[in-house]
Order: structure tokens, then C-alpha cells, then sequence
């Protein structure tokens, strides 16, 4: 099946930026939000984004204005009726998504592909909220998407292979590396990832090392471009301990318990760099580790 028009439901950080790669790789697009406010928001945050690549060189101003002319913001679902691929990036909430998925399939086109971008829902039971859960797949992406290069394609074991190869070259045409997972929760990043740095937090409490010296340990010794709890604070503590709970009710295994010293930071708001600090304080020039070891 050939793609030729891409719907986005969601403008937020993640929408926005699939939105602005669809439009930039030449797909008719439209993206939808719930509000005009945040698609006011999200839309100048693409402008905003494709005005950085003009100023670096990598895109011509004749470029960014025929992207812009390729995409359009609308608050209304059946701006995405004729749409070949609808992804959705909206609220880590599955009743929200779930109930958003119901009401665009019976205004969506039948042979229409459905992505989310879930981080850790399970892609199965969103589209079982379809009547189309062969041609419902995963489209992870990441953040900043229009820098970040993997995508990760994710198949349950209803999906047809023609809906997963559409994808999967979909992905390719935006410019992306897909890899194929199966939904498994975390895919391959997250499931690899998120036990890595729940231990880091369980190394700090048990006394292995400072935050400071986990960090640049695991930078300068493993060649990672930054620490774990670096990492923590930008993905949000937040985030992190709430994709703990999900994993860990799904495969029940220690690895992916969240330590309490995460839930403590997240019950003390401290939710990492949006919230002005997590594992770290960034009031001052450099960041300040918050060690709190009695
Ligand atoms: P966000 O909060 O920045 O954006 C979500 C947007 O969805 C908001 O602007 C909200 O107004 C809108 N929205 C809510 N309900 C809607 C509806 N019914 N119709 C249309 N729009 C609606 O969230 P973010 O970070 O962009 O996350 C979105 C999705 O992407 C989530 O599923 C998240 O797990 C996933 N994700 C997030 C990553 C991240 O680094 N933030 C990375 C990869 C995936």
C-alpha cells in the first residue's frame, strides 16, 4: 500500500516532531489536537524547529515554507478520514488513547495502517479498541525526533506482513533507522535500558558510589555519551517510574521493580529537569548532585 497523506492525532513534544518529519520527507500531513492552544503551541514549535535547520544550512527557506505548505493543524478527527497511516501520539493514558482509537476508526479509511508511539503500552491491546488490529502496528520514535534516528516497528501477533512492511519502509522514507520488535513491553530500548538505570538508582542507594562518580564511571568506562542519572533527569523521574510499574506488572521480574528511593524523588516532585531537578540541581551554572545518603 502506498502512503501518500500521514494523520498525527497529538502536537505535543513527540507529535509535533513526527508531524514535521512527515511533512519535511514530502507527505501531505495533518496533525490534530485536542485544543487549539497546545496545536498553536506544538505548530510553532515545528516552526520554531525547521527555522534551526535553515539557520545551520541543512534546509533551504524555499524548504521550511513548502514543509510548512505540506502540513496543517486542525482540532477536528475527520481531518484524518482520508489519511493512508494515522499515528498517534497523545497523553500516556491507555483509557484516553483507547477511546480516541474507537472514535477515529469509524472515521478513518478502512485499509488505513494505525501507529502509536506508546513508550509502554502493550501495542495488542490498543488495537483490540479497533476493528483493525491486523493493520495497528507500533511506530516508536524518539526524542528530539526530528534528530534522533532509530525508529522501533513494532508487530503483535495479529499484524499482517503487509501492514508491518508499510510501516517499516514508511519509517524508512522519513529519513529513519527502524528495527522490527515484537510487543513486548519496552521493545528492545526500554527493555534493555530501563533495568540498567533502575540499577544505577539501586547501586546509589546501596552505597557502590556517589551520583557524580556513577555517572561519569559509566560515561568514561562504557564510552555512554552521558551517566545514568543525567539520563534520569532528562527522560523525567516521573516518566521513568511510572514505565517501571508497567514493565514490572508485565513480566514480574526484579530487574524491572522501581527501587523506593524513585518513587520518594517522585513523591518529593522531584521529577528531573523539567521540574528544576531530580537527581541533580540546575538552579546554578553546573549541575549539583541532590546526595541525600544519611
Ligand atoms: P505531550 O504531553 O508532550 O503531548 C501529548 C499531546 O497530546 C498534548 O499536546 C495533548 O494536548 C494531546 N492530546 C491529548 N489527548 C488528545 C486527543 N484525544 N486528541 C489529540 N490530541 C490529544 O506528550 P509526549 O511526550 O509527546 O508523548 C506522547 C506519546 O509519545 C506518549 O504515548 C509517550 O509515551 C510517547 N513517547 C514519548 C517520548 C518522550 O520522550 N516524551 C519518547 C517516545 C514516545
Amino acid at each position: 500500500m502506498a502512503i501518500k497523506k500521514v494523520g498525527v492525532l497529538g502536537c505535543g513534544l513527540m507529535g509535533s516532531g513526527i508531524a514535521q518529519v512527515a511533512a519535511q520527507a514530502g507527505y501531505d500531513t495533518v496533525v490534530v489536537e485536542v485544543e487549539q492552544k497546545f496545536l498553536d503551541r506544538g505548530m510553532a514549535g515545528i516552526d520554531k524547529s525547521l527555522g534551526k535547520f535553515v539557520e545551520k544550512g541543512k534546509l533551504s527557506a524555499a524548504d521550511k515554507s513548502s514543509c510548512l505548505s505540506r502540513l496543517k493543524g486542525s482540532t477536528s478527527l475527520g481531518e484524518l478520514a482520508q489519511c493512508d497511516i494515522v499515528i498517534e501520539a497523545i497523553t500516556e493514558n491507555p483509557q484516553v488513547k483507547k477511546e480516541t482509537y474507537t472514535a477515529i476508526d469509524s472515521i478513518v479509511k478502512k485499509d488505513a495502517i494505525f501507529a502509536s508511539n506508546t513508550s509502554s503500552l502493550t501495542i495488542t491491546e490498543l488495537s483490540m479498541a479497533t476493528a483493525r488490529p491486523k493493520q495497528f502496528v507500533g511506530l516508536h520514535f524518539f526524542n528530539p525526533v526530528p534528530m534522533m534516528k532509530l525508529v522501533e516497528v513494532v508487530r503483535t501477533i495479529l499484524t499482517t506482513d503487509d501492514a508491518f512492511k508499510t510501516a517499516f519502509e514508511f519509517a524508512k522514507s522519513l529519513g529513519k533507522e527502524p528495527v522490527a520488535c515484537r510487543d513486548n513491553s519496552g521493545f528492545i530500548v526500554n527493555r534493555l535500558l530501563v533495568p540498567y538505570i533502575l540499577d544505577a538508582i539501586r547501586a546509589y542507594e546501596e552505597g557502590v558510589g556517589s551520583i557524580e562518580d556513577i555517572d561519569k564511571a559509566m560515561q568514561l568506562g562504557c564510552g555512554y555519551p552521558m551517566g545514568p542519572f543525567t539520563l534520569l533527569d532528562f527522560v523525567g523521574l516521573d516518566t521513568t517510574y511510572y514505565i517501571s510499574l508497567v514493565m514490572f506488572e508485565e513480566y514480574r521480574e526484579k530487574r524491572f521493580a522501581s527501587p523506593p528511593l524513585l518513587r520518594k524523588m517522585v513523591l518529593a516532585g522531584r521529577f528531573g529537569r523539567k521540574s528544576g531537578g531530580g537527581f541533580y540541581d540546575y538552579a546554578g551554572e553546573k549541575p549539583v548532585p541532590f546526595d541525600r545518603t544519611v
